[in-house]
């Protein structure tokens, strides 16, 4: 993971200063580097002597910084990784901008590797990462939005990048297309929970841990899933206040929201959900032979459900 920080440092150049600025602001604040870490432990999996995948590692977390930087523009959030957004820092415009430099300077890096079937797998899922970014946008204030609606859009926009990392380590380690096909159900599984985590997080976390604002999600009237639960199983008076939250992006307050959600159970539905996905996504690779790195992936799993951050 060193290796990978010195390629996302080297490969942030640009003789254009706002750009090194936005850039370095974002990457130096951290973040938990899960998707590279992915692409990392499923080509040490796979055996993979080769280089290729630090690149490819420092490749999908400049995607996933270039989706933070616009989402958060897109969400108006002004706290991430404990520090002030990007966008409340530098404003939207360079944030927007200084995320399109990140896509392709992503791809300008996945060329090197001279590798269709990778550059496949990455075009497709910065793609479904904006067509799930877009699908979100036109589910937000909308109490219709059903469970099923919701689980398409985060395994657009979050799962989709997740199984690209660990299908590109297989690629790169040589994997058999059953292996190929197991490492990216375990990413998409993984993903989706992650998200789900990251939804619930929302309404429960803390500010300190999670180095954002909760109530973000309901400030925008986003339909996730402890919302779509709460309302499924309250009263028509509870269904009403999420309802009216979610139309009018809690303007009358989180906190009626918040005992609506905990009244319901909504947050151990959630759990569960996700819980289950990890179920899915451990037994997509238990049958690949035991090592160090499978031991990792399978914690790494278990991490995406018992984090706080
Ligand atoms: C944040 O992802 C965006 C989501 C998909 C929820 P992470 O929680 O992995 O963000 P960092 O990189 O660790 O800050
Ligand atoms: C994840 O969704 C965003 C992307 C994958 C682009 P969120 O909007 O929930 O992420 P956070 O909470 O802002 O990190
Ligand atoms: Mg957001
Ligand atoms: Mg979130």
């Amino acid at each position: 993971m060193n290796i990978v920080d010195d390629v996302i440092r080297a490969k942030l150049h640009s003789h254009v200063l706002l750009i090194r600025q936005v850039s370095e602001y974002i990457i130096n604040s951290g973040g938990k580097r899960l998707r590279p870490a992915l692409v990392i432990l499923s080509a040490g999996a796979f055996g993979y002597k080769g280089e290729f995948h630090y690149n490819l590692a420092a490749v999908v977390e400049f995607i996933h910084t270039a989706t933070l930087l616009h989402d958060d523009v897109v969400d108006e959030s002004e706290l991430r990784r404990n520090r002030e957004t990007a966008n409340a820092l530098f404003g939207n415009a360079a944030s927007v901008l200084v995320g399109d430099f990140l896509y392709s300077r992503a791809f300008q890096m996945m060329v090197e590797v001279d590798n269709m079937r990778v550059m496949q797998v990455l075009a497709d899922a910065t793609n479904t990462i904006a067509e799930g970014e877009v699908l979100q946008l036109l589910n937000c204030r909308d109490p219709q939005v059903t469970e099923e609606n919701y689980l398409q859009v985060i395994r657009y926009k979050t799962a989709k990048l997740f199984e690209a990392a660990s299908r590109l380590g297989a690629i790169l380690g040589g994997a058999t297309p059953e292996e190929e096909n197991a490492m990216s159900i375990y990413g998409m599984h993984l993903g989706t929970a992650f998200q789900l985590i990251d939804d619930m997080l929302d309404y429960t976390g803390n500010n300190q841990d999670i180095g954002k604002n909760l109530g973000d999600d309901l400030a925008e009237g986003k339909p996730t899933l402890p919302l779509i639960y709460a309302m499924r199983v309250g009263t028509p008076e509870q269904a009403g206040v999420i309802r009216r939250a979610i139309e009018n992006g809690g303007e009358e307050g989180f906190q009626p929201v918040l005992d609506v959600i905990q009244k319901t159970a909504a947050l151990d539905y959630a759990r569960k959900c996700a819980e289950a996905e990890i179920v899915t996504a451990t037994a997509a690779i238990a049958s690949l032979p035991d090592s160090e790195n499978k031991k990792c992936l399978m914690q790494l799993a278990d991490f995406a459900i018992t984090r706080n951050h």
